[in-house]
C-alpha cells in the first residue's frame, strides 16, 4: 500500500428522498464525508469524471429493476473514472486509471474486483463516452439487437445524444440509410452535418410524427433504435417494415411519468409485419466489451466517428445538471468534472 497526502474529508452527493416526477432540490443532499483508507482487497480512487445518465432516474425509484434501488442516505450511484491513490489490492498500483461505479463522490473506496483498468493512454472522457457504457450500448444495441443489414433504413430517436449519435454513425458505417429524430433545429443540423444522418425529424416541430416518419422512411423502418419510448415508439411501429426490428434501449420520455407509463398502442404492427421488439441492458454484454472497444477505436482513429461532450464542473452542480438530460439541453455525453485538475 502506498500513501499520498489526501484530504481527511471530501464532497459526496447522497440520495435524500425518492422523487415523484422530475428530481428537484430535495432529491439530493450534498455532504462532507470522511475519506477512508482501503482495507484488504480494496482501492481508494480519486474520481476525475462522473457520467450523468438517464438511467439514474430509475435507480432512485424503489421498484423491480435490473439493479437494486439506491438507498435513502446512500451516496448516489454513478459510473465514473479516476486514479488509484491508495491500493490494498495486488492488481492495482497507485496511479492506475480505472473505471467503475465509483458514485457521486470525490473519493471512492471500492473493492478491486469492481473496477476495471483503463487501456493505457485512454482519455478520461473517451472512457465514459465511445469507449464507455454509452459506446457499448450503441454498439451492441444496434448490431446485436437491431441487426441491421446493408441498405436497410435505421430510425434512431434521441439521435443527437450520447448513445444516439453513435448509433447513427455506426449504422452509416454498416451501409444503412439513417433517419434521426431529435428535438430542435440545432440538434437536427448536427445530425445531418456531423453524424451523417440521411434525413432528420425535429419531433418538437412536428404535429404528426407518424406522418413525418412515413415521409422520411418511404420504404418503412427496418430497424428502430428506441431511446425515447411513448409516442415516438408508436410512430416508429406504425411505419415498421416487413420483418422490422425494434431495439428497446431506453424510454426517456417515460422516466419521470407520474400517471403511469405510456405503452405502445401500435404493437399489433409487430404481428402484422412479423416484427420483433427486444429490450437489452448493456451490462449483459460485459464479456464482449473488448470486442466492441477494438472496433470503435479503429473507427475513431479512421475519423469515422465524431463525438461531443457536455461537461459541467463540480459535484455540487451535478443534481441540477442531471435535469439537462430530461429537458434536452445537453448536447453530447453529459459529464461532471469532479476533479478540477483533470484534463
Ligand atoms: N439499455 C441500456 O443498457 C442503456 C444504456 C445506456 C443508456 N440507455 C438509454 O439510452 C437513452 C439515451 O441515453 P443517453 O445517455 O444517450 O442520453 P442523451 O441522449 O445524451 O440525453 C438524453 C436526451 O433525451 C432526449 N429527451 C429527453 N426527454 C425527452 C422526451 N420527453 N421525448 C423525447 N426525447 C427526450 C433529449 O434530447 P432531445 O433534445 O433530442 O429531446 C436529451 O438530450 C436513454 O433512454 C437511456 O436510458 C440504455
Amino acid at each position: 500500500m502506498s500513501d499520498t497526502a489526501l484530504p481527511e474529508t471530501c464532497t459526496a452527493v447522497q440520495l435524500a428522498e425518492r422523487p415523484t416526477g422530475l428530481p428537484d432540490d430535495k432529491t439530493f443532499r450534498i455532504v462532507e464525508q470522511t475519506v477512508e483508507a482501503p482495507e484488504d482487497g480494496e482501492v481508494l480512487v480519486r474520481v476525475t469524471y462522473l457520467s450523468l445518465d438517464p438511467a439514474m432516474r430509475g435507480w432512485m425509484d424503489d421498484r423491480r429493476s435490473y439493479l437494486p434501488p439506491v438507498g435513502i442516505g446512500d451516496v448516489m450511484r454513478g459510473l465514473a473514472v479516476g486514479e488509484v491513490v491508495q491500493s490494498r489490492h495486488p492488481d492495482f498500483a497507485v496511479g492506475d486509471r480505472v473505471s467503475g461505479a465509483l458514485g457521486w463522490q470525490q473519493f471512492a473506496r471500492i473493492n478491486g474486483k469492481e473496477v476495471n483498468k483503463l487501456a493505457p493512454g485512454v482519455d478520461w472522457k473517451l472512457a465514459l463516452g465511445p469507449l464507455g457504457m454509452v459506446g457499448m450500448t450503441a454498439y451492441f444495441g444496434l448490431l446485436d439487437v437491431g441487426a441491421p443489414q446493408e441498405g436497410e433504413t435505421v430510425l434512431v430517436s434521441g439521435a443527437a445524444g450520447a448513445v444516439g449519435s453513435l448509433v447513427c454513425q455506426i449504422a452509416k458505417i454498416k451501409g444503412c440509410r439513417v433517419v434521426g429524430i431529435a428535438g430542435g433545429a440545432d440538434k437536427c443540423a448536427l445530425l445531418e452535418e456531423e453524424y451523417g444522418a440521411d434525413a432528420v425529424i425535429d419531433y418538437k416541430a412536428t404535429d404528426d410524427l407518424t406522418a413525418a416518419v412515413r415521409a422520411a422512411c418511404p420504404k418503412g423502418v427496418n430497424v428502430y433504435f428506441d431511446n425515447v419510448g411513448g409516442e415516438v415508439l408508436d410512430a416508429a411501429l406504425a411505419n415498421l417494415a416487413f420483418g422490422g426490428r425494434v431495439s428497446l434501449c431506453g424510454a426517456i420520455s417515460q422516466y419521470n411519468a407520474t400517471d403511469g407509463i405510456k405503452g405502445p398502442s401500435n404493437y399489433l404492427a409487430l404481428l402484422m409485419q412479423r416484427g420483433r421488439m427486444q429490450g437489452f441492458i448493456v451490462f449483459d454484454y460485459a464479456a464482449r466489451y473488448a470486442e466492441a472497444a477494438q472496433e470503435i477505436v479503429g473507427w475513431l482513429q479512421a475519423g469515422k466517428i465524431s463525438y461531443r461532450y457536455d461537461v459541467v464542473d463540480s459535484l455540487e452542480a451535478g443534481p441540477r445538471a442531471l435535469l439537462k438530460l430530461f429537458d434536452g439541453s445537453n448536447t453530447g455525453k453529459l459529464l461532471v468534472r469532479v476533479d478540477p485538475h483533470a484534463g
